[in-house]
C-alpha cells in the first residue's frame, strides 16, 4: 500500500534540468505559481561528491578548541554574535545545540556535531567557488529574471543523522532583504532529501503574500522584527523531496521549514542565496560585506 504522504508527494511538480540550466515556459510558470521549483539532475554526482569531500576536509582542518570561548555555554553573547556577524565574509562553523559541555569542549565527534558552515564558501574556497559558478547556475538565474545576479551567501547544511534539528517556518527574505524583493535561494541536495531525513516543506503559492519578519543587525547584535503577526500555517504544506543532485529554487518570500532528522541517514545540502545588484541592499541586514566585494557568476 502507498502511504498517504507518498500520494500527496506525487502531486509536487518536478522537472528534469535542461542541459544548459535554463528554464522552459512550463518551469517558469510553475515557479511563478508555486514559489519553488524542483530541478532533478541539476548537479552531477561528481560535483556533489566534490563538495562533500571538500567540506569534510574543511571540517577536519577546523580546530574547535581554538574557538572555545565562542562555543562555551559560559561564553559572553557578544562573542557568539561577533562570530556570526562576521561570517558573511568568512567560513565559519556552527554546531548543533548541546554539542559542547559548559567549558566549550565537544561532547560528540566534530564531524557529527555540526549544524552548518557559512557564509562565504562560494568566494573563499576554490572547490565551492567552482561549483557555485557553473554556467548552468548563471543561466538559471537569468531565466529567473535576475539582471545583475550577486552571490550573497552560501551554506553547507548537515542535518545530521538522529540529531539534525528542525528549522521553523521562515522566509529567506527575512534574513536577506532587498528593495524590491529579489532574494532567491538555490538549494542543492548532496544526499537524497526525504520526509524521513528532514526535507524541506513549503507553502505553495504563499510567496505572493507579505514578508512576515525581518532579522536585523543592530550595532554588534541582532534582533527579529515582526512585520505581520498572522500565525504561520501548519497545514497545506508540501514536502520538497529531492533526489541527490536536485536543485530546489526557492523564492525569497516563500514560507518553508524543514523537519528534524531522526533517521540514520545524513541530509547534506549546499545552499546559495542570490540577490539582484540593481536592488537596494539595506545596511541593517545582518550580512554585510566590508572587505570582500560581492561577485556574480563571472
Ligand atoms: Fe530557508
Amino acid at each position: 500500500m502507498i502511504p498517504a504522504e507518498r500520494i500527496a508527494m506525487s502531486s509536487v511538480p518536478r522537472f528534469t534540468t535542461r542541459t544548459d540550466g535554463s528554464l522552459d515556459d512550463a518551469m517558469v510558470s510553475a515557479y511563478r505559481r508555486d514559489g519553488f521549483l524542483i530541478l532533478e539532475s541539476f548537479a552531477s554526482d561528481i560535483d556533489c561528491e566534490a563538495l562533500r569531500q571538500r567540506m569534510a576536509e574543511l571540517v577536519e582542518e577546523f580546530d574547535a578548541s581554538r574557538h572555545r570561548s565562542v562555543f562555551s555555554t559560559k561564553s559572553r553573547p557578544q562573542e557568539r554574535d561577533r562570530y556570526f556577524l562576521d561570517s558573511g565574509e568568512a567560513i565559519r562553523f556552527f554546531f548543533e545545540e548541546d554539542a559542547f559541555d559548559a567549558t566549550g569542549n565537544l561532547i560528540v565527534e566534530k564531524k557529527l556535531a555540526l549544524n552548518k558552515v557559512g557564509h562565504a564558501l562560494h568566494d573563499l574556497d576554490p572547490v565551492f567557488d567552482r561549483v557555485s559558478r557553473l554556467p548552468r547556475f548563471a543561466r538559471l538565474a537569468a531565466s529567473l529574471g535576475l539582471r545583475k545576479p550577486l552571490l550573497l551567501q552560501s551554506m553547507y547544511i548537515f542535518k545530521q543523522p538522529f540529531i539534525g534539528g528542525e528549522v521553523d517556518w521562515h522566509q529567506d527574505a527575512a534574513f536577506l532583504f532587498t528593495q524590491p524583493s529579489t532574494t532567491l535561494g538555490f538549494w542543492l541536495a548532496i544526499d537524497d532529501a526525504t520526509q524521513e531525513n528532514g526535507c524541506m516543506f513549503a507553502l505553495a503559492g504563499a510567496h505572493h503574500g507579505p514578508l512576515r519578519r525581518r532579522f536585523l543587525r543592530e550595532g554588534e547584535s541582532t534582533r527579529m522584527e515582526t512585520l505581520n503577526a498572522a500565525p504561520w500555517p501548519d497545514d497545506h504544506s508540501v514536502p520538497l523531496e529531492a533526489p541527490r543532485g536536485s536543485l530546489i529554487v526557492l523564492h525569497g518570500l516563500l514560507p518553508h521549514y524543514s523537519g528534524a532528522n531522526r533517521s540514520p541517514r545524513p541530509r547534506h545540502a549546499y545552499t546559495m542565496h542570490l540577490i539582484d545588484g540593481a536592488a537596494a541592499y539595506p545596511a541593517d541586514n545582518w550580512l554585510q560585506r566590508h572587505s570582500l566585494p560581492l561577485r556574480g557568476f563571472e
